[in-house]
């Protein structure tokens, strides 16, 4: 059986459209639809350079275009070399000095940027959240709450009258990737043995989708971002549900077996049980997420068969082996899996 990936996850562009009719985050990425202060300061200074890179193109494209039409071949034209300038002071000066000034207000503006962001201070409830990047997902850990998760990252949405920004610490794994969501903010890459920081305030609920940024190997493409921004209601429930350990349901019991007798447990943690592996995501509460592989394909029950089955057909190159299970321990295994809500 083969599953095609797009026609799982490739085709929203009615949805998209509904979405960006109704103003909201979307599910294609737009870099001039901000929904958080970083994002807004990126936007404006991205106008501005538009703005500047227009004008020089309007100038320089008009100035060709009357040139080519006022001095183009003629007929009657005498048949001898045009008159030859040598040096012009002023020319000279004007197309040194303009560009100069130029690169500094755009120095200048991009510097003032970087160091707002930066250097903003946040309110001491600001929300931790340390993302490692790994080949080819996202470890997501919340240090306050006490819990870890995977590629999709939930944040409260930040009020402007009482801001709750979601401060990111940044570390990698293994290679350099970097962490980049359009709407929220700018990249940061992850890099091993270094902390990197950004943050962002999301003034609206909604999926915001981003990638990794930074080429890190085979399945770079498919190391997609979600970050779900909630009523701090609806947040507060999700940590509640997340810091619980798995649910051990008595109707799945062959699956756990299936599961703890096989390598599974060496790569996967599963709160609760003697699963501890840290080479993967954190299971505990798998199917509290919308996609699996990070983003390579939605979270159904279908496609966690085919996933489980052989994560190669799916995502080629993945660190997850195909465990040639007989598909009685597929379906037990699948079962177990369905279970960790
Ligand atoms: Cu991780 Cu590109």
């Amino acid at each position: 059986m083969s599953i095609g990936i797009w026609e799982q996850t490739g085709n929203n562009a009615p949805h998209a459209l509904a979405v960006l009719l109704a103003g909201g985050p979307e599910q294609v990425t737009n870099i001039f639809k901000p929904h958080s202060t970083p994002g807004e300061s990126i936007y404006q200074v991205s106008l501005l350079t538009l703005a500047i890179c227009g004008a020089i193109f309007l100038v320089v494209a008009g100035l060709l275009i009357y040139t080519i039409i006022r001095f183009r071949n003629r007929p009657n034209d005498e048949r001898v070399e045009p008159p030859q300038v040598y040096g012009s002071n002023q020319i000279e000066l004007a197309w040194t000095v303009l560009p100069i000034l130029v690169v500094f207000v755009l120095i200048l503006v991009t510097a003032r940027t970087i160091s707002d962001v930066q250097n903003a201070t946040h309110p001491p409830d600001s929300l931790n959240v340390t993302v490692v990047g790994h080949q080819w997902w996202w470890e997501i850990k919340y240090p306050g709450l006490g819990f870890v998760t995977a590629n999709e990252l939930h944040v409260p949405v930040s009020d402007s009258a009482k801001p709750r920004p979601a401060l990111l610490k940044l570390q990698s794994a293994d290679v350099a990737h970097s962490y980049w969501v359009p709407q929220l903010g700018g990249k940061v890459d992850l890099i091993p043995n270094r902390d990197n920081h950004m943050w962002f305030d999301p003034r609206q609920t909604g999926v915001y989708l981003g990638n990794c940024a930074e080429y890190c190997g085979t399945q770079h493409a498919r190391m997609l971002i979600r970050v779900i921004v909630d009523q701090q209601d609806d947040f507060d429930r999700w940590v509640a549900e997340q810091q619980k350990p798995a649910v051990d349901d008595a109707q799945a019991t062959a699956g756990r077996k299936v599961f703890f007798s096989t390598a599974c447990v060496n790569c996967h943690t599963i709160r609760g049980t003697s699963a501890r592996g840290a080479f993967g995501p954190d299971l505990t509460h798998l199917m509290s997420r919308e996609t699996l592989g990070s983003g390579a394909v939605k979270n159904t029950p279908e496609l966690l068969r085919a996933w489980v089955n052989d994560p190669q057909k799916l995502k080629l190159g993945c660190r997850m082996p195909d465990m040639q299970l007989s598909p009685q321990e597929l379906d037990q295994i699948v079962d177990y899996l369905l279970t960790l809500k």
